[in-house]
């Protein structure tokens, strides 16, 4: 039921912090600060060599923010592609490649039909599932479940903040078992993803400032959303939640992508999204802030680091509205920062009074092609 909620989503939103944890708890050893040993026993990351990918809608923008914590952390080469394009294409695989199948469900058509090609190429196979008792969890080699418990609204969120917490977990595991990190940092970063719960309901503090600022972008036609490194799949995802709940247009880019094309689409009536937590990347992507508010862009800056935004002068100053949240680690910022993403995307779809559980031409499992 939802209870005071309004929707099922607004509800799914609110539950994170327990759900991450929940998830979090099947993965890491609290008081041995290192992935749990059951995982590590399940496999040894030593023997893959590549790990595949495939997924569907925010599965896979899920894969694509799993990829750079595998490859910064694990040195493991990951690819992730959309499963309708990865089944119907002949993708060469490398020898000791992984094949993970990321899925709420673990019934989506074309990502079943991804995992069922990788097992009859004899590639050992992984399915990251909400659902555990689900036909990919069945076919798969190996379950990994996330624990998001049960998801009711169409659009998906606290399934895609439970895959975040048991990829990263599943990376750090990776990369304890290749070498690439001692057990201090091993340590350090268990004790990060531990304390993701507590950021998310910091985050969910941040409400009301999202809040005030989504009457503005229901009016918009179209809304760009913008990141670099792992913000880049999160910006994508913030548009996809958009574009569903709200039926605004919405695209996100890589931020650095921007003066290849996208500027040309900005005016005073495209807001830009920009998440930008402070990272190595912040100071270039403050300055494609400085490049869509000099076109008179209006910008909605989500950071932690309101401090050190460069300050725009006259009429470029009144369009940018900077939504601070918490300061968290930038492994962790992906998981974090999902929140504001998720209740943009919501109050303004309150704001345009559309159907929030169920969105127009959307089904909550996609079995059939
Ligand atoms: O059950 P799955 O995770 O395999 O579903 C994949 C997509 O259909 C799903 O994420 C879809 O994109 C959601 N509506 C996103 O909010």
């Amino acid at each position: 039921e939802k209870g005071a909620y309004r929707h099922f989503m607004e509800k799914e939103v609110h539950e994170q912090p327990e759900s991450v944890q929940r998830t979090l708890s099947a993965y890491l050893d609290p008081v041995a600060k290192s992935a749990r040993a059951d995982i590590k026993a399940a496999i040894d990351f030593n023997s893959v060599a590549r790990i595949q990918i495939i997924a569907c809608g925010t599965a896979y923008y899920a894969g694509c923010i799993a990829k750079y914590a595998f490859e910064k952390v694990a040195g493991l080469p990951v690819d992730v592609e959309v499963a309708s394009e990865f089944r119907y294409r002949t993708p060469a695989m490398t020898p000791g490649t992984l094949g993970l199948a990321v899925s709420q469900s673990g019934e989506t058509a074309d990502t079943l039909a991804a995992l069922r090609w990788c097992k009859g190429e004899g590639l050992k196979t992984a399915a990251l599932v909400n659902v555990h008792t689900s036909t990919m969890a069945r076919e798969a080699d190996l379950m990994w479940p996330t624990h998001a418990g049960p998801e009711i609204g169409v659009a998906s969120t606290k399934a895609f903040t439970a895959q975040l917490a048991a990829l990263l977990s599943l990376a750090v595991a990776a990369a304890a078992q290749r070498g690439r990190i001692d057990a201090t940092e091993e340590a350090r970063l268990v004790q990060c993803l531990l304390e993701t719960s507590g950021l998310i309901a910091e985050a969910l503090l941040m409400d009301p400032d999202v809040q005030r600022i989504t009457y503005e972008l229901s009016k918009a036609r179209d809304v760009i959303y913008l990141g670099r490194g792992a913000m880049y799949p999160l910006a994508l995802e913030g548009a996809l939640k958009l574009k569903e709940i709200s039926y605004i247009h919405a695209e996100g880019y890589a931020a650095g992508e921007l003066k290849h094309g996208p500027i040309a689409l900005i005016d005073e009536n495209t807001p830009v999204v920009v998440i930008a937590p402070d990272d190595e990347l912040f100071e270039k992507t403050a300055s494609n802030v400085q490049e869509v508010a000099a076109r008179g862009g209006r910008v909605v800056m989500i950071t932690d680091a309101p401090q050190k935004v460069p300050s725009l002068s006259g009429d470029a100053a009144k369009t940018l509205k900077i939504v601070k949240g918490p300061t968290c680690d930038p492994f962790v910022a992906p998981l974090v920062y999902a929140v504001p993403i998720q209740l943009l995307a919501y109050h303004t779809a309150v704001h345009k009074g559309t159907d929030v559980d169920q969105p127009r031409n959307l089904a909550k499992s996609v079995t059939v092609e």
